[in-house]
């Protein structure tokens, strides 16, 4: 597929994991790919990766949750790239699992990093797009947004970035530019919660594979699909929808059912 010949995009967390298989996947469709980190090497990487299929990527260091940096980071991409057509808001992390151990500090990171860093980047792009009358946005929200399976200030906050993704759907939509959200089931990533639980119990990825109704646990290309199936011109009448990408775990309860049924 060529959906993206002629298309700049810029993905935040374009480093690692889900934002790196995005980065792939839409200039494996011809997008030219601002590849934006904090840590600027695996970025450089991912553009090296890009780079050897004969495609256009560059890489930016910026800590997303900076207003100065975000509005430095989207003054690069169009330096390099030109006009921004997509922007992927992709950065977030979590590190406190309960409420108990959330401390003011976790809030406030864990916040930062996936709302008001999507309210930073979504602003710092939206005057361009404006202009042109034309321009998508991806947000990766998460099923933490919507069912509680741990991490709860994050999970506040992905609720939160549905809303606000909605939001920009209605005020924005009608200047040429779409918002939607795919909000990704566990995603096998090299992420610090994943790393973590992986230290504790090497073998839960296969444990969790039994409460998917599809019998796996999803990859980053999953969601890569999914998101450039939203940026594209496929998705052009869909503005504002969260499309959710868990193999089914939050369609029902799996285990009630089997119980309930005998
Ligand atoms: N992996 C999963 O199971 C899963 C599930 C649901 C949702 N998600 C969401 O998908 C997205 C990506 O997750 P992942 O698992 O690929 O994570 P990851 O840790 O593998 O990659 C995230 C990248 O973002 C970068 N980053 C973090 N904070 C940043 C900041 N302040 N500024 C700039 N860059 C920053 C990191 O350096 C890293 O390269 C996140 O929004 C996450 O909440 C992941």
């Amino acid at each position: 597929m060529s959906r993206f010949i002629a298309r700049t995009v810029l993905v935040t967390g374009g480093g690692r994991g889900i934002g790196r298989a995005t980065c792939l996947r839409l200039a494996s469709e011809g997008a030219a790919v601002a590849v934006a980190d904090r840590d600027i090497e695996p970025a450089r990487e991912v553009v090296k990766e890009i780079a050897a299929t004969g495609r256009t990527a560059v890489a930016l260091q910026a800590d997303v949750t900076q207003a100065q940096a975000v509005r430095t980071l989207v003054a690069d991409a169009e330096k390099a790239l030109g006009p921004l057509h997509i922007l992927v808001n992709n950065a977030a992390a979590t590190s406190a699992t309960t409420i108990e151990t959330t401390g003011e500090a976790d809030w406030d990171v864990e916040f930062d990093v996936t709302l008001r860093a999507a309210y930073l980047c979504m602003k710092a792009v939206l005057p361009g797009m404006v202009e042109r009358g034309k321009g998508t946005i991806v947000a990766i929200g998460s099923v933490n947004g919507r069912v509680y399976v741990g991490n709860p200030a994050y999970s506040a906050a992905k609720a939160g970035l549905v809303m606000w993704v909605k939001a920009m759907a209605v005020e924005y939509g009608p200047k040429g530019i779409r918002t939607n959200l795919v909000s990704p089931g566990s995603i096998r990533t090299e992420n610090r919660s994943w790393t973590e639980r992986m230290e504790r119990d090497p073998q839960i990825f296969e444990k969790l594979a039994r409460w998917y109704p599809v019998g796996r646990v999803g990859t980053p290309e999953d969601i890569a699909a999914a998101v450039a199936y939203l940026a594209s011109d496929d998705a052009s009448f869909v503005n504002g929808a969260e499309l959710v990408v868990d193999g089914g775990l939050t369609a029902g309860m799996g285990p009630f059912v089997q119980e309930i049924n005998g």
